[in-house]
């Protein structure tokens, strides 16, 4: 993901050429900060589980939150995620702009299941910033954006601030000069009972209330740790039992291994990186509790997994998946 002829591309320096590049860079699977029209995103490409690894161990994120898909069209971002009823207003209204719709991935949803930290919805937006746009129709697949600083800082509205997080870290900074909002994108999700706030941004709630004709209930924006019951129903966590620490494997058991050295398998199992690489691990890691759930094991015994880098952000989402369903939702939460 690192890369070490890290450049800045400044405005007005072959635009053209700057473009091509930040897109072949990102089709490689690298990683490009570039402008949007709200704050600078870290991009990577959506559809590739080791670049979106790549993201959280460039931001040194504790643990995987699920992040905002850019694409250049409402037609794109309906091959991704389902569209219905308010969503199509909103996206209707305010696409290309600072909003970001929380909707149900589709079936044939090519957006890597780490994105979506393993959840059944997708953040999408259409960014308005005429660099994003360009670079997103060049690319030609969705993009997963982060704001580009690293966990914890605050985000950054110009290239310099970009460059001052990651320096050399990540693969090029395309220059748009400052963003002209400067605040994230506001988020609105779609529970049961209607479209709900969970995150303030860009356009302002009375904006969005106009359009649904009621007023906006507010959401959380995490969805590991609903407020309302009812919204863990959308909290994927596998049908079966999850054990960590396994050093053995039990009958009926599916492995989650880690490493060389695996216990004996009596059933299904899959290695999350045979080489002990952190990054691959996390890319794998909820597609493979996935898989391994479809065989429908009394349990998912998962071996250990060590507690530096990105491993504490594995650590951190089997322990929520291990976790007694209710103890999941009363767990507190760091923003990153
Ligand atoms: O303006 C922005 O939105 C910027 C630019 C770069 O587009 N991006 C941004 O991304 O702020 P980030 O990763 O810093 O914030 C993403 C937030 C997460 O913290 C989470 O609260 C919410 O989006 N989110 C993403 N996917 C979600 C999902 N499936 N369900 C609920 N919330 C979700
Ligand atoms: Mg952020």
């Amino acid at each position: 993901m690192c890369n070490s002829d890290s450049k800045t591309i400044g405005p007005g320096k072959k635009p053209g050429s700057d473009l091509e590049r930040a897109a072949e860079l990102l089709v490689q699977g690298l990683l490009v900060a570039f402008p949007t029209e709200t704050v600078y995103g870290l991009g990577g490409d959506a559809t590739n589980d080791l670049a979106v690894a790549g993201i959280f161990e460039t931001k040194g994120r504790p643990h995987f939150n699920p992040l905002i898909v850019h694409v250049a069209s409402f037609e794109q971002a309906r091959s991704i995620a389902v569209f219905a009823g308010d969503a199509v207003r909103l996206a209707e209204t305010f696409w290309p702009g600072p909003l970001t719709l929380v909707v149900p991935r589709r079936r044939d949803c090519p957006v890597s299941l780490l994105a979506s930290a393993g959840l059944d919805t997708v953040a999408i937006r259409v960014p308005a910033h005429p660099l994003a746009r360009a670079l997103l129709k060049a690319v030609d697949r969705p993009i997963v954006a982060p704001s580009a600083n690293r966990s914890g800082r605050i985000s950054p509205t110009t290239a310099d601030h970009v460059r001052g997080d990651f320096g050399d870290d990540i693969a090029m900074i395309l220059d748009g000069g400052p963003c002209d909002i400067g605040v994230e994108s506001t988020i609105v999700g779609f529970g049961d009972d209607g479209p709900c706030l969970l995150r303030t941004g860009g356009v302002a709630r009375p904006d969005l209330e106009t359009v649904l004709g009621h007023p906006l209930k507010d959401g959380v924006s995490d969805p590991a740790a609903p407020a309302a019951p009812g919204q863990l129903t959308s909290h994927y966590a596998p049908r079966a039992a999850v054990r960590l620490e396994a050093t053995d494997v039990r009958e009926h058991e599916a492995l989650l291994a880690f490493g060389r050295s695996v216990p004996n398998p009596t059933g299904p199992v899959l290695n999350l990186s045979p080489s002990g690489d952190l990054t691959e691990a996390a890319a794998n890691l909820f597609a493979y509790l996935r898989r391994l759930d479809e065989r429908s094991p009394d349990a998912i015994a998962v071996m250990a997994i060590p507690d530096h880098g990105l491993g504490e952000a594995i650590n951190d989402r089997l322990r929520r998946a291990a976790a007694p369903r209710d103890e999941v939702a009363g767990r507190p939460h760091v923003a990153t």
